[in-house]
């Protein structure tokens, strides 16, 4: 596998992160994960756009001249998988320091990390749908940030598959905010509900076409978070994420949503996202 680091394309084995940088010691960085459709990067842009923010509202510095979409296409190539499904990992974090809490003294490069995968669809899962364990919205409250300081996701992902299910969903002060690695929605009287953007939930990118495309389909939202108790009501709920796309929810802990079987809503946003991966691939 050839990774991307610092500026050099390179055999993984070959890549060397000091054990000073801040990522390993504080997980001081952000990161991005985009899906690569037979070499085409979805929403690329959008996903620049966040690692931007995330870097910006982290004070780590945009790390000059470099073009991600650039590294993550020759990522792609590198590990020939130009003409497959696979996803490009991206982090920054704010370098190698001497171990201390606030930022480095004078200037410090950020390190620059970046890989490419090979990605299988969950195509049963889309046609069949998942459970979603409910769990306590642990993390900090600037889920905004696409930080790699990951624990509490990845605890709650963990509890989830031990539970059987595919994803956590995460409940804060009594509402849905959304899951460990993607966003949520539900449906109540053909309106979809879905937690507003700020700052307890990724703005998600997939979030945000599943929005354009209820637009586009005259699907009402509303952006409003779903009171856990209310889950039980929900006639239809979904996932957003760029590995997930939009995908069926059909359980919640025990309790079967709808009819337990993927909704017409749901379908209908699953089917409509894929054509505007097709479009996207079409426009190159
Ligand atoms: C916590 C969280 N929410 C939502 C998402 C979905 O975001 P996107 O659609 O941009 O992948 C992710 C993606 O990794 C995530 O980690």
């Amino acid at each position: 596998m050839i990774v991307f680091l610092n500026g050099q394309f390179l055999p993984k084995e070959e890549a060397r992160i000091s054990p000073d940088d801040r990522a390993f010691l504080f997980a001081d960085g952000a990161y991005e994960v985009v899906r690569a459709y037979r070499g085409h990067l979805f929403c690329a842009a959008e996903h620049w756009n966040r690692f931007r923010d995330s870097l910006r509202a982290l004070r780590i510095p945009y790390p000059a001249g470099v073009d991600f979409s650039g590294i993550a296409n020759e990522l792609l190539k590198r590990n020939q998988l130009v003409d497959a499904e696979a996803t490009v990992y991206l982090q920054v974090s704010r370098g190698a320091a001497p171990r201390r809490h606030a930022f480095p003294a004078g200037e410090v490069a950020p390190t620059v990390y970046g890989f490419a995968a090979p990605f299988t669809n969950p195509a049963e899962k889309w046609a069949q749908g998942v459970k979603v364990l409910t769990l306590p919205d642990q993390r900090w409250a600037r889920c905004d940030i696409k930080s790699v300081s990951l624990l509490p996701n990845v605890l709650a992902n963990q509890q989830a598959q031990e539970a059987g299910a595919h994803e956590a969903l995460l409940i804060r002060d009594g509402f849905a905010t959304e899951g460990s690695l993607s966003n949520f929605g539900a449906i109540f009287a053909g309106v979809l509900h879905t937690a507003p953007r700020n700052n307890y939930i990724l703005p998600g990118i997939s979030r945000q076409v599943a929005l354009s495309l209820c637009s586009a389909l005259g699907i009402p939202v509303r952006e409003q978070p779903v009171a856990e108790a209310d889950l039980k009501n929900a006639a239809e709920a979904m996932l957003f994420g760029t590995t997930n796309e939009i995908m069926p929810v059909v359980q919640i802990n025990d309790q079967p949503v709808g009819d337990g079987r993927p909704g017409p809503l749901t379908r209908q946003l699953q089917q409509a996202f894929r054509e505007s991966v097709e479009e996207g691939r079409r426009r190159g």
